[in-house]
């Protein structure tokens, strides 16, 4: 049974291996080759020709150099691209690298121009604003990105739920504002067991797969998740800047596919324990979460998520000082970036994650933002009991 048939849980666990059986084999095998053998100069040519245009390995051909094409690194691909109900994904060596590319093919057609709304991961933010790839923003709201599209405008960009403030936007409303231009949302925080943006009419789903993907803080990965067209578009890209995913990653990524279901919707439930109980403590200001009836006014949350994610942040009713003091105090949790492990983190956004970005889009100091792991929820309130004391 093609796992594409199959319902989600499923779907995770068996997505890329259908051929594992015949293989004689009961997981997939790791191909390191940065070369391959060439069956001739011509088909060697022809594959060579294909790869590097965007295709796939014609028939008897050869997958010819690592930076065009692996095996490995496609199986994770596919598994992906069935997870996010994608016709097929294109993997990079980071989040960033995987934004890059859909940067550089939409600049390539003459559509430099780019809509986004805030906020975004800081990195993203600083990307765009600084141009570095020749792009150009207009920083819209939801609302009005029809009215910032330009003829020249070749996304639209967006996260869903944002980072760091877990905004959350209707995607379904925004794909009718984009009318011809594809929107971009990074589906990061969200991951496909919560929510599948192409389902929502997005054309082009980015994750930093360093994130809940790999979910174990090993991996540093990107992944795009488009349609065939899009993604012939990408690969040439990749090949070309050298940005393609290193097959022992992808090995480790496809094996936190796996897990990836339970993972979120563990963690998930931890978060929306620890966002109530964090809302009850005095030295707390506000919380941000989706799972909270204040931060989901259009109802998305059972709509277009199937639940509210695993990262949360909340605001210091003292500020800076007492958000700084609570990070460095805590214990179990660690103190550091990253997020969607199966260990929880804590940072300062505005320290960190978004401190390349301007500074009337910057996070409020008083922030500080949550990933939630795998421990014991009561575990977490008795460590930021301490921090926050
Ligand atoms: C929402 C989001 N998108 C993209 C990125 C960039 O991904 P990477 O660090 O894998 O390059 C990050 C990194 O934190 C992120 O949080």
């Amino acid at each position: 049974m093609p796992s594409a048939d199959t319902r989600p849980d499923t779907r995770a666990v068996h997505a890329g291996r259908a051929d594992l059986r015949a293989m004689g084999v009961h997981v997939p095998p790791i191909d390191l080759s940065t070369t391959n053998p060439l069956p001739g100069v011509e088909l060697g040519g022809d594959s060579y020709e294909s790869l590097a245009t965007g295709g796939l390995i014609p028939e008897g051909g050869s997958a010819v150099y690592q930076r065009l094409w692996n095996p490995t690194t496609a199986r994770f691909e596919q598994a992906l691209a069935e997870l996010e109900g994608a016709e097929q994904a294109v993997a990079f060596s980071s989040g960033m690298a995987a934004l890059t590319a859909c940067l550089l093919a939409a600049r390539a057609e003459g559509r430099g121009h780019v809509v986004a709304v805030r906020p975004l991961y800081g990195g993203t933010d600083h990307l765009l604003a600084t141009g570095l790839l020749g792009t150009e923003v207009s920083w819209a709201t939801a609302e009005e990105v029809d009215g910032a599209i330009r003829p020249d405008t070749g996304l639209v960009v967006v996260e869903t739920p944002a980072n760091p403030t877990l905004e959350l936007i209707d995607l379904a409303a925004l794909a009718a504002r984009c009318g011809d231009v594809p929107l971009l949302v990074d589906n990061t925080f969200a991951t496909p067991v919560l929510q599948q943006p192409i389902r929502h009419g997005a054309t082009i789903v980015v994750h930093s797969a360093t994130k809940y993907l790999g979910g174990h803080g090993d991996v540093l990965a990107g992944v795009v998740a488009t349609n065939a067209e899009w993604a012939q578009k990408l690969r040439p890209v990749r090949a070309v800047t050298g940005g393609i995913l290193h097959p022992l990653a992808a090995y480790l990524l496809h094996r936190g596919l796996q897990t990836l279901p339970l993972r979120v919707r563990h963690q998930s439930g931890s978060a929306g324990k620890l966002a109530i109980w964090l809302a009850e403590q005095p030295a707390v200001e506000r919380v941000y979460y989706p799972g909270l009836p204040d931060c989901d006014p259009l109802g998305l949350v059972g709509r277009q998520m199937s639940g509210p994610g695993s990262v949360l942040t909340f605001s210091l009713r003292d500020g800076f000082a007492a958000a700084a003091s609570a990070a460095e105090r805590c214990e179990l949790i660690t103190h550091a970036v990253s997020l969607g492990g199966v260990d929880t983190l804590i940072q300062h956004p505005a320290s960190l994650t978004h401190r390349p970005v301007a500074p009337e889009a910057r996070p409020h100091p008083s922030l500080l933002r949550i990933s939630v792991g795998l421990e014991d929820v009561e575990d977490l309130c008795e460590d930021l009991t301490r921090a926050l004391a």
